[in-house]
């Protein structure tokens, strides 16, 4: 269920930053509202973040509200969760040092929710002294300081000081609304295609994008699991909190899994492992001075689902997928009682907007006799009835 999200943004040039961070968290579903100071309205207008967020933006202390409230007081109740990205070294000292002189650091002030510090600014303010003893206060007193990145920075100096990136910031708020349910769990997934090479320029391979397993790692690092995530090739950057080994061929994912095998408590399985690869791998480009090309000799890949099953103990929990395309159900049950992992996840990829490549899935979870439907959401949904269940069955097997 979204969470209303408090967004305090300061007078710094990271304030365009905001905007994209603003929007990331209003497309997850939450309501973000923005708070701005004076000094950030010279920065960005209050329209980008009214646009984006379709919630009224904050700025003034006395502007009348639209209902009659006390405005600091309400939105600091209503706050899940306070962000102040970006925080400039003025509004940290003010924080630190109890000054509420304007909307923004009164709803501070005011709020029990969790509020996280995103600040920005230039690097020998950032190793001042003064600045260096405001944000030991502020630590101490609970405040999240998400820590400045090193780089170049807008004033022309180079340093510590960056704020960090908005995708980092979206991902560690949403991390801290999440419950840590899965915090126990050790889990090994691996998501998207292999890629089997034909010669120095070509290889087989498939539709998956790997959104479906990255989705899984996401969510299962977020409700704070220790996640490992081989992956095969794909265009998604890595799965921040998770060890990520990125492999290409099917043979080195069964040498990953294998390696990893031992130390997890669930095993995901939501890679599309090609089932076939190229007898010998040509040395040369294969020419294309031929009308067809009749040589090509293949040779059946592991299963690598199939030898988790044998090589896991009684306490790991396997999870496999299943793409189909017809008869779902019937082929998925045949897949169940013949890979046997614990729960069998039945995509159905018979629309192009659930399945391969999409946003979006459909299908059904098979445990043990039970046959659970999970209607069209996003991948990301999809994932959390996955994990869902996974942590449903960890607990009814004593785990
Ligand atoms: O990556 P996306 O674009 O988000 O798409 C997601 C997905 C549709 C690829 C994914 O959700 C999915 O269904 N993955 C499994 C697809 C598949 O290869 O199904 P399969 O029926 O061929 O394999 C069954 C199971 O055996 C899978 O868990 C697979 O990882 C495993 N397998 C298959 C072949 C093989 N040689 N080794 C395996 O371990």
């Amino acid at each position: 269920m979204g969470k209303n999200i408090l967004l305090g943004i300061t007078g710094g040039i990271a304030a365009y930053k905001a905007a994209s961070l603003a929007s990331s968290l209003s497309k997850k579903g939450h309501s973000v509202f923005p708070v701005m100071t004076a000094s950030a309205c010279e920065f960005i207008s209050p329209l980008t973040f009214r646009t984006l967020t379709n919630n009224p933006v904050e700025v003034d202390m006395f502007t009348p509200p639209e209902r009659h409230e006390v405005k600091h007081i309400s939105l600091a109740d209503k706050a899940d969760l306070a962000i102040i990205a970006p925080a400039t070294a003025n509004f940290m000292a003010k924080l630190a040092r109890g000054i509420a002189d304007d909307l923004l650091s009164t709803i501070i002030m005011a709020t029990r929710a969790k509020v996280l510090i995103a600040p920005a600014m230039n690097v020998n303010m950032y190793q001042d002294a003064s600045f260096q003893k405001n944000l030991a206060i502020l630590q101490e007193r609970g405040f999240t300081i998400i820590e400045p990145e090193s780089g170049p920075l807008a004033c022309g100096y180079e340093g510590k000081g960056r704020m960090v990136e908005p995708e980092i910031l979206a991902r560690k708020a949403l991390a801290s609304l999440t419950v840590k349910d899965l915090a126990d769990l050790s889990f090994l997934i691996t998501a998207g295609p292999t890629r089997e090479p034909l010669d120095p320029v070509r290889y087989l391979s498939n539709y998956s994008s790997g959104k479906m397993g990255y989705a899984l790692a996401e969510r299962a690092v977020a409700r704070g699991a220790e996640v490992t995530l081989i992956s095969g090739p794909t265009a998604l950057s890595p799965v921040g909190g998770a060890e990520n080994i990125l492999i290409e061929k099917a043979a080195e994912m069964q040498k990953a899994v294998r390696k990893e095998l031992a130390q997890h408590d669930i095993i995901i399985m939501a890679a599309a492992v090609s089932d076939f690869r190229p007898h010998s791998i040509k040395e040369e480009k294969i020419k294309k001075d031929q009308q067809k090309l009749t040589e090509l000799e293949l040779e059946r890949n592991p299963d690598i689902l199939t030898e988790v099953q044998k090589l896991k103990n009684s306490n790991q929990v396997l999870v496999g997928f299943a793409a189909e395309s017809s008869d779902i159900l019937v082929k998925g049950r045949e897949k169940y009682q013949r890979k046997k992992p614990e729960i069998l996840v039945v995509n159905d990829i018979s629309q192009q907007e659930i399945g391969f490549q999409a946003d979006s899935n459909a299908g059904w979870l098979l445990v043990q006799d039970e046959e659970i439907k999970i209607s069209q959401r996003s991948k990301v949904a999809f994932a959390e009835v996955i994990l869902d269940e996974i942590k449903q069955h960890t607990i009814s097997r004593g785990g």
